[in-house]
């Protein structure tokens, strides 16, 4: 499966958000991650659509990899597809009604996305995995960049890798949370194929930082 980098805007500096953007998106960039958090689901707040509507100004071609840390988000689809999300993820633990939340979010259009906490595992996503266009695995605890990762997240991956494989399907699978170039091969090795960073590619060096990732990354 195609290796997609998925920066997450979350430890850009908001201060010259523009500049950051335009430094993570160099050829070969199609995806930004972007937290959305509500103070609710997590202890966090981050932005939502009048953020996310000048983000999408900024990245007309932009592939807006639209994470969402909000409870019942099924009740924001419409506000995230106007403000140009591409593809909406839902919590597992946010939503009494996932599988409808998910057919929710392609009938308006978008791909759907399911994710996990470290807590949670993968036989919560069970039921879903037919409808799914990716898989989120937290590794993790959502709410806030800069985390160490929790290494034993890693094998949910791995299960889920097998999952897909037994069911036929081919949804990507995303990693989040902690994820940095010195355990990018350990991450690379579960069967991954979207990786979210943070804090790695925003904090210091922007352009050296994505081309440092996705050096590693085509070598695959
Ligand atoms: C955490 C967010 C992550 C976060 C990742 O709740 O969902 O997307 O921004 O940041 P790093 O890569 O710094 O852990
Ligand atoms: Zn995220």
């Amino acid at each position: 499966m195609e290796m997609i980098l998925s920066p997450s805007m979350l430890s850009a500096d908001f201060a010259h958000l523009e500049q950051d953007l335009r430094a993570v998106m160099q050829p070969g960039m199609k995806y930004l991650h972007v937290d959305v958090m509500d103070g609710n689901f997590v202890p966090n707040i981050s932005f939502g659509p009048p953020v996310i509507t000048c983000v999408r100004r900024i990245l007309p071609d932009a592939v807006l990899d639209v994470h969402m840390m909000v409870d019942e988000p099924a009740r924001y689809i419409q506000d995230y597809k106007k403000c140009g999300a591409d593809i909406l993820t839902v919590h597992a633990e946010a939503t009494k009604d996932l599988s409808g939340t998910l057919q929710a979010i392609r009938a308006a259009g978008l791909r759907c996305g399911a994710a996990i906490n470290p807590g949670t595992p993968v036989s919560a996503l069970e039921p879903v995995l037919s409808l799914l266009d990716m898989a989120l695995v937290m590794s993790v605890n959502p709410g806030f960049g800069g985390q160490s990762m929790i290494p034993e997240t890693l094998d949910k991956i791995r299960e889920l890798v097998v999952l897909r494989e037994k069911m036929g399907l081919s949804f990507d699978i995303e990693i989040d949370g902690g994820v940095k170039l010195s355990n990018l091969d350990q991450v690379m090795d579960t069967g991954v194929n979207v990786i979210v960073a943070g804090a790695a590619i925003f904090h210091g060096d922007i352009e050296k930082n994505v081309s440092d990732f996705q050096s590693r990354m085509v070598m695959r």
